[in-house]
């Protein structure tokens, strides 16, 4: 797909299907809108009037031009009410006029950013939102579909931005670049994590991160169960010892050029499949278990834009990959495990296993000292009924840098909630006979008992928690794809690390 902004007469604009804009309630159409009803004769007002047309947000109205113009059918998309548009509803519009070509099966549109030029949206925002809803709107995973493959589909080839300021040109291409190079990354993210777990497994995650190293230009290490072994890494190794699949420590290191401004680790929980362990998943909670890797493939996908966004931070890139299952040789609940750091661990429960990992990938980290340690994962059911798949539960050890990251993510649609950590959660770690537990007091505060375990390797470091359970897999589509993976993480780690670091 091309998308370029240009500046052109809309009228003129020869495509398939040509998008104009209508904010509610509004029944004069003016600027470009206008313009092309008048070269339609008036056709755009009679048949919003005689469609009951409302521009209600997200809402579509298709015309047939019937060569009256170049364009061969216009689409009206609704932008909501004027008083309440923002880069949320501009997503929004984006995403359903796409749609709407695409149900169409227009080949070539062109569109108009007007509308959006009425609020106080700067070109590059625009620019990044076009990029970014249309690829990533538009998204589907069908590869293992073998019938679709055949049909043959229509793609939409180009989308022209026509915009006629000319120095407002060069902004809204930046921003769109910058759109679609971090939806490509997400996309990368979301490939990753919809792929069934027979294919993604550690290796395959560890393959991958090699190929986006060499891609990129950094350097990469990849540590196997016998690596692992002598670095002490008992608790990530007690995870993966049930599974038949090897498991990959994965690091991944960019430094910028210059002197870097700080060192930021980024984790992510990479279990490629998560039945519970001996502590089996019950059948309906283990089909969607392959996004347990949810959190890897966001970081992955972040690390895939480096040699594209050349952020002036330091980044290491950790993910402790391993399969979580139940065998003979798995481990059981009541068996204690050794992290790097020395803390030994009582596994009450084999499905609490995300942070076990962790404490061995933050172990390992901490050895580097980097100035922020953040980690994504789909660490628990509890942070899913507390927020749903509408937003991330963000827990800190320090209220200042969890402020920037909770506001990185808001700015780019991922939303984020923050949750509270307290010394009587965390005293619900202790253990009769080791060092912690991996659980934490029966169904109550599951999210935070969780964080409160990572938190017992971070040594103070200052820390961002992202719990994303809820968010990397969706039950409905929305502005941003479809229904089931989401690559939720990698724009608002994009945005921190070039923004807020
Ligand atoms: N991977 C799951 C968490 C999860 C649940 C992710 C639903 C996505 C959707 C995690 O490993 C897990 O099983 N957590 C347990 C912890 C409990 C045993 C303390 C949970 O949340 O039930
Ligand atoms: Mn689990
Ligand atoms: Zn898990």
């Amino acid at each position: 797909m091309k998308i370029e902004a240009k500046n052109q007469k809309l009228e003129n604009s020869k495509c398939d299907a040509l998008i104009v804009n209508l904010f509610e309630g509004v029944t004069t159409l003016s600027g470009s809108t206008g313009a092309v009803d008048e070269a339609l004769g008036g056709l755009v007002k009679n048949i919003v009037k005689e469609e009951g047309f409302k521009g209600k947000l997200g809402s579509t109205l298709v015309i047939r031009t019937n060569g009256a113009i170049p364009a061969k059918k216009v689409i009206v998309v609704g932008l909501g009410k004027k008083d309440k548009f923002d880069i949320v509803a501009l997503r929004k519009a984006i995403s359903a006029s796409l749609k709407c070509a695409k149900r169409e099966k227009a080949k070539t549109i062109s569109s108009i950013v007007e509308a959006a030029k009425a609020s106080d949206l700067s070109s590059t925002d625009i620019g990044q939102a076009i990029g970014e809803i249309s690829h990533l709107g538009l998204y589907s995973f069908d590869k293992y579909k073998s019938k679709e493959k055949d049909a043959p589909k229509t793609e939409i080839q180009s989308i022209t931005v026509i915009e006629n300021d000319s120095k407002k040109i060069k902004d809204l291409t930046a921003g769109i670049k910058r759109g679609v190079a971090i939806a490509n990354a997400q996309i990368l993210a979301r490939d990753l994590v919809s792929e069934p777990a027979l294919a993604a497994t550690p290796t395959r995650l560890a393959n991958v991160a090699r190929e986006v190293a060499k891609k990129n230009g950094l350097k990469i290490k990849v540590l196997d169960r016998a690596a692992c072994k002598k670095l002490g890494m008992g608790a990530y190794l007690a995870v993966s010892q049930g599974s038949e699949e090897p498991p990959k420590f994965i690091e991944i290191k960019y430094t910028p050029k210059g002197k870097a401004k700080k060192h930021i680790a980024i984790i992510g929980k990479g279990v490629t499949f998560d039945s519970g362990g001996l502590s089996l998943k019950p059948a309906g909670s283990m089909e969607t278990m392959k996004d347990d890797m949810s959190g890897a493939a966001a970081v992955i996908g972040t690390m895939s834009l480096m040699k594209e966004i050349q952020p002036k931070v330091a980044i290491t890139m950790i993910v402790a990959a391993t399969e979580n299952m139940p065998s003979g040789t798995a481990i059981r609940p009541g068996d204690v495990v050794k992290a790097m750091n020395g803390k030994t661990i009582e596994i009450l429960n084999t499905d609490a296993e995300g942070r076990v990992t962790l404490a061995d990938a933050v172990s390992y980290i901490v050895r580097q000292k980097p100035n922020e340690i953040i980690d994504l994962a789909t660490l628990t059911g509890a942070c899913v009924v507390a927020l749903g798949d509408t937003a991330c539960g963000v827990m800190t050890n320090n209220q200042a840098f969890a402020e920037r990251v909770i506001k990185a993510g808001n700015e780019t649609g991922e939303r984020m909630w923050q949750l509270p950590l307290f010394d009587e959660d965390r005293e619900k770690l202790k253990s009769d006979i080791a060092d912690m537990i991996n659980t934490g007091s029966k169904g109550k505060s599951g999210a935070q008992n969780g964080a409160v375990f990572i938190e017992q390797y971070v040594n103070d470091i200052p820390w961002v928690h992202i719990d994303i359970a809820g968010p990397s897999w969706i039950d409905k589509e929305n502005e941003w794809g479809p229904k089931g993976p989401t690559g939720v993480g990698v724009r608002t780690l994009i945005n921190y690390l070039t923004n807020y670091a």
